[in-house]
């Protein structure tokens, strides 16, 4: 994997490749969403005249300064990393969604939602965690900081709000392109007024999980631990780890908004089952498999 330039969170002009002229209208659509949602993002639009294998997939990766992002023949957007084509894709969960429960979630069983929670994911990433939240029944405020994995979620949530079975679901997720301790702070502004008036929005949970290290996903003696997958080396891309200081900030802002409401909120948190804890903070509990571990922190 390369040692590119992290992509910036600001202004970010991107190529978009569409492979079809009957696609016009599609991006039309994706520059709505760019607009809709304030997304800093101006794309340059490509028809691409022949079909994209992967030797021209490469070709374009190593070529291009700029971030790839094509819109294939079934209207799905992928962002071209180091070659990869790597999207949301959402309907591959299909199944892990339908099934989804505390017992074969570990994530749920940490979290501890019911239809009625209100929850934030603030470190949304592909989206994949939100949809077992959401898998729930609860309500699921997105936040993602970074503009273009802002775009590939709201693209997916266009795209599977087609499908009947998903739409039930996709209604219940909310994609906001914000840095989630800016969200934090507006949120507690905004609950000072709400107490006085007896208006206060209550957050059930907040989910945390932010980047970490490219190489400590394993443990150097053992080998044990998660490999890092394609979605995830590509998000090595985009985002960098938190500083202590800012884990600190975002476990203790997250705490304090969960804190607010008179229930049973709590902050989880995923780490690789391996990696220290967040901000050195000690859990209330935690769940953990030979992969991943959910800190739990109660209020
Ligand atoms: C490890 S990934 C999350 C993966 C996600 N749980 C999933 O299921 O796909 C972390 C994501 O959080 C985003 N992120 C990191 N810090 C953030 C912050 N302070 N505010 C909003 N998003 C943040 C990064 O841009 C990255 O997309």
């Amino acid at each position: 994997m390369t040692t590119a330039k992290k992509i910036p969170t600001a202004h970010i002009n991107c190529q978009l490749f569409y492979v079809s002229e009957v696609q016009a209208s599609q991006v039309e659509n994706l520059k709505m969403l760019i607009a809709e949602h304030a997304l800093p993002i101006i794309l340059d639009i490509e028809l691409f005249p022949e079909k994209l294998n992967q030797k021209r997939r490469q070709q374009l990766s190593e070529t291009s300064i700029q971030p790839i992002l094509l819109l294939d023949d079934k209207d799905r957007l992928s962002w071209l990393s180091d070659g990869l084509s790597v999207a949301p894709e959402w309907d591959k969960l299909q199944r892990r969604v339908v099934s989804a429960g505390r017992k074969s979630e570990l994530l749920l069983q940490a979290a501890k939602i019911t239809s009625d929670s209100t929850v934030i994911d603030a470190t949304a990433g592909f989206g994949h965690d939100s949809l077992i939240l959401a898998s729930t029944g609860a309500q699921v405020t997105m936040l993602e900081q970074q503009p273009l994995m802002a775009l590939l979620l709201l693209a997916e949530q266009q795209r599977m709000s087609t499908l009947p079975n998903w739409q039930k679901l996709m209604s219940r997720l909310q994609i906001i392109n914000v840095d989630a301790l800016s969200y934090f702070a507006k949120l507690q502004a905004e609950s000072v007024n709400a107490i006085k008036e007896n208006d206060a929005k209550v957050v059930d949970v907040i989910y945390l999980d932010p980047m970490f290290p490219e190489d400590s996903y394993q443990d150097s003696k053992t080998g044990k631990g998660a490999k890092v997958g394609k979605h995830m080396q590509a998000l090595h891309q985009l985002a960098s780890p938190p500083t202590l200081e800012e884990e600190s900030q975002l476990l203790q802002s997250a705490q304090a908004i969960v804190s607010q409401g008179a229930g049973q909120g709590r902050v989880v948190v995923k780490r690789p089952q391996l990696a220290p804890l967040l901000a050195n903070q000690q859990p209330s509990e935690s769940w953990h498999n030979e992969a991943v571990r959910f800190d739990g922190y109660f209020v």
